[in-house]
């Protein structure tokens, strides 16, 4: 029987980062996941790689560049003509950036050390160290480990009476890979799924409507960024949302499918649609983990339950990323992945889950980090508040991107900065600066004290700063 330091049981953001970092530590690691790309042979990444973060991406990407040829050109005085669409060419695209990314992983493996266990994962039994059996093509074997660290992330929820079948029904997976554009494409959720995919198929050519149940919109950002959002996806791009809605029947024929919901006065609707994508959240993969063989506690939503440092109550086991409490987001799972490989190697692992970033990647991004002007208000904390917009800043006017705003939030006795959110072009990458600001304890007035390049659209970050106190220079 092989015999770990470390084993970790998928093979996702939070699962391979924690992988590498054990090894790193001097500990001898395996890492076990089970998923298979769409050819049949197991691939590393998990969700994030194969039909996540990094596929969206590329779609998001090649979308915004087919829109900007066709309609935000022409203020540079470019004209192109007979524009054309190649999806084929743009799905194999983001399925070469999946392989390299994917196989990446497996070359960081081999460059660690780490030992990949291709198959199912499950804790068979505890003690002095952990039995854990791996089911894979070549049937099942079991390992040991003196720590386990669980990674085993979420999968889509769907709607209950409805099922997915990656063709005309979707999630994540399907929408990520339609052969060709729908003519009329649904969305059932508007958060960030529903946001980002259905912006690529409206840039492509769908008439997209998406359905969203809570009557607000993107409720767990910022009141103004919302707002914003709202005004320029929907009056300005055409995106169509109905906020409010109670999805009803969904009937599938050979035509297609029709949705019947109920809007907020209780009228009846029917969407027709050649396609759907239902985008209504992720639930944690707990389940066939052999939690049962070893008492491992899950919560009635199928969260793991873990501490502050993702320790489960059982000793030396930990879990991490989407299958724990928690934004379930990569980079939050990254660093859960490195915190633990440090606290088994006997260092002080830690993640600050007040600095974590957001990115929402439509066209303008959303970021944010900390906290929303509402949550300070009901939180009772005294703030003041600076804006600055884009439209002011001189690179963005030249990048054609005059949408959006920078907001900071400060504390009103120290200035310690509480929230910082953006909507704008590069609002992922700015963010980066207020992350670190916040982490670094800075007050707003730091930022507005540090140069800024000119002309930059970090700039703007430097003025939110200095609205914060009502001495924006340029605005
Ligand atoms: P996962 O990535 O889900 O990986 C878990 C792995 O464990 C999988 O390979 C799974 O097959 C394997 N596994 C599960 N059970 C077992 C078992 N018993 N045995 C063996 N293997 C097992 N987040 C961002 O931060 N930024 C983004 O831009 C972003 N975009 C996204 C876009 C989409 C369309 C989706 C769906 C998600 C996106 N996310 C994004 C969220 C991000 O993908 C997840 O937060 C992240 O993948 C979670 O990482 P994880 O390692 O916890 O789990
Ligand atoms: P989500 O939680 O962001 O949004 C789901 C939406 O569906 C919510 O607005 C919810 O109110 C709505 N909803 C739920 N049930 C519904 C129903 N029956 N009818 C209509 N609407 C309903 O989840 P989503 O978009 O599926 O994404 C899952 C997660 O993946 C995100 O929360 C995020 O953690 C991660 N993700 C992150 C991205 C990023 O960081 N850029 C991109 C994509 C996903």
């Amino acid at each position: 029987m092989q015999t770990f330091d470390v084993v970790v049981i998928g093979a996702g953001p939070a699962g391979y980062i924690a992988a590498i970092r054990a090894a790193q530590l001097g500990l001898s690691t395996a890492c076990i996941d089970n998923w298979k790309e769409p050819g049949g042979h197991y691939a590393l990444g998990g969700t994030c790689l194969n039909v996540g973060c990094i596929p969206s991406k590329a779609l998001l990407e090649s979308s915004e560049n087919y829109e900007r040829v066709q309609h935000r050109f022409k203020v540079h005085g470019i004209t192109a003509s007979g524009v054309k669409l190649d999806l084929a060419a743009m799905l194999e695209r983001k399925d070469r950036i999946v392989k390299k990314m994917t196989g990446g992983i497996a070359g960081l493996f081999k460059k660690n050390k780490v030992t990949w266990l291709q198959g199912h994962g499950r804790l068979l039994q505890g003690g002095t160290s952990w039995k854990l059996e791996v089911k894979g093509a070549k049937g099942a074997e079991t390992v040991e480990a003196k720590n386990v660290i669980i990674a085993t992330g979420s999968k889509p929820r769907h709607l209950p009476g409805v099922p997915v079948d990656n063709k005309l029904v979707c999630d994540n997976e399907g929408a990520l890979a339609f052969q060709e554009v729908p003519e009329r494409l649904g969305v059932i959720g508007a958060g960030v799924i529903g946001l980002e995919l259905g912006s690529v198929w409206r840039r492509l050519g769908a008439k997209v409507r998406i359905l969203e149940a809570l009557p607000e919109f993107l409720g767990a950002a910022d009141p103004a960024i919302a707002q914003e959002a709202w005004k320029i996806f929907t009056d300005e791009q055409g995106l169509d949302i109905a906020l409010g809605v109670k999805i009803g029947d969904i009937r599938q024929s050979k035509k297609g499918i029709s949705i019947q919901y109920n809007t907020s006065d209780n009228s009846s609707n029917t969407f027709d649609c050649n396609r759907l994508v239902i985008s209504i959240g992720r639930v944690p993969n707990s389940e066939s983990l052999g939690a049962e063989n070893v008492g491992l506690k899950i919560d009635s939503r199928g969260f793991i339950e873990v501490d502050k440092n993702c320790r489960t109550a059982l000793p030396r086991v930990f879990a991490i990323g989407d299958v724990v409490r928690g934004p379930m987001l990569a980079h939050k799972g990254e660093d859960e992945g490195v915190m633990v490989a440090e606290i088994i190697a006997g260092q002080r692992g830690h993640v600050n889950y007040d600095a974590i970033p957001w990115v929402i990647y439509t066209a303008p991004e959303i970021a944010w980090v900390g906290k929303t002007e509402r949550q300070l208000k009901e939180e009772g904390v005294a703030y003041r508040s600076g804006k600055f917009p884009f439209a002011y800043n001189g690179r963005a006017l030249g990048r054609d991107e005059p949408e959006g705003f920078i907001k900071m939030l400060a504390d009103a006795k120290t200035d310690r900065i509480l929230g910082v959110h953006a909507i704008g072009g590069q609002a992922s990458e700015l963010i980066a600066e207020a992350v670190v600001a916040m982490e670094f304890g800075a007050s707003s007035e730091d930022i507005a004290r540090i140069c800024h390049a000119h002309p930059s659209m970090s700039e703007v970050m430097r003025e939110a700063a200095l609205s914060v106190d009502k001495r924006s220079l340029n605005g």
